[in-house]
């Protein structure tokens, strides 16, 4: 690749907030992943770098009209942290890829990962309640498969553990390019990780839930994990992500 093009597509993935790039291995007996940093501390240093390294062989992305499926080629039978040990399906995400609003949670569940579909599990039932209950009932005609519902990481967690930084970074790559690809109107981030993941602020999700945060630019609003609202004790958050929910359905659909 010439060291312009280079240039442009390492600044297209710091202008949609990827920090670190992996690829795959060159040969079968290169390492599994290898790091090119695009961090903020070296964009005035990007042309340069990119100059001094042009064998680097960047995962196959056109920055205009990155596609869904291009994404998820990309994304093939990824190795690339190690969360891959324990899964049985990658879960993409699921929906309307021109969804105006998108869903994004923190990552698959049991029912997801023996699936392949985010959201399909308990809390996800409880997801397509609210969603398909609330638009009902404020007039809205919204149907699950009219947005778009991803995860933070596409890979299972083991016994479903917070995923861990490198591996929200690792991934986040593709969460990025997926919901950059969508342009969505808003952007509902169910949950801490997901609300984290996607401001990079570090507060808890009761400081930050009911705001509009952002995500490049696209309005974010930040809600309870469903999962957390399946516990009993929860009513006051339950009618919190109900106010949520009618805030962003209101924003995006009127
Ligand atoms: N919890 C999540 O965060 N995502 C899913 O897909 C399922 C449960």
């Amino acid at each position: 690749m010439k060291p312009d093009d280079l240039r442009r597509r390492l600044e297209f993935y710091q202008d949609i907030g990827v920090k670190t790039l992996y690829r795959q291995p060159a040969a079968p007996q290169a390492r599994e992943t290898e790091q090119v940093e695009t961090g903020e501390a070296e964009t005035a240093g990007a042309p340069a770098a990119a100059a001094e390294q042009p064998s680097i062989n960047l995962p196959p992305l056109a920055p205009a009209g990155d596609t869904l499926p291009r994404i998820l080629e990309d994304i093939g039978d990824c190795r690339r942290c190690r969360l891959n040990e324990g899964r049985n399906k990658i879960v993409f995400g699921v929906g309307n890829e021109r969804a105006p609003l998108v869903f994004v949670g923190e990552g698959p569940g049991a029912d997801e990962d023996a699936q392949g579909i985010p959201f399909v599990g308990r809390a996800g039932q409880l997801l397509t309640q609210m969603i398909e209950g609330t638009a009902k009932k404020e007039g809205i005609e919204l149907r699950r498969e009219d947005i778009y519902i991803c995860n933070v990481v596409k890979c299972r967690p083991p016994e479903n553990r917070t995923p861990e930084a490198d591996e929200m970074e690792i991934c986040g790559q593709f969460l990025h390019r997926q919901l950059s690809a969508i342009a969505p109107k808003a952007i509902c981030a169910l949950g801490g990780t997901a609300a984290r993941a996607l401001t990079g602020r570090k507060e808890g999700v009761t400081k930050m839930r009911g705001k509009w945060l952002e995500w490049r630019g696209i309005p974010v609003m930040v809600s309870y994990h469903p999962s957390y609202l399946l516990r009993p004790y929860n009513q006051d958050a339950k009618r919190e992500a109900w106010e949520d929910l009618k805030k962003v359905l209101h924003f995006v659909y009127d």
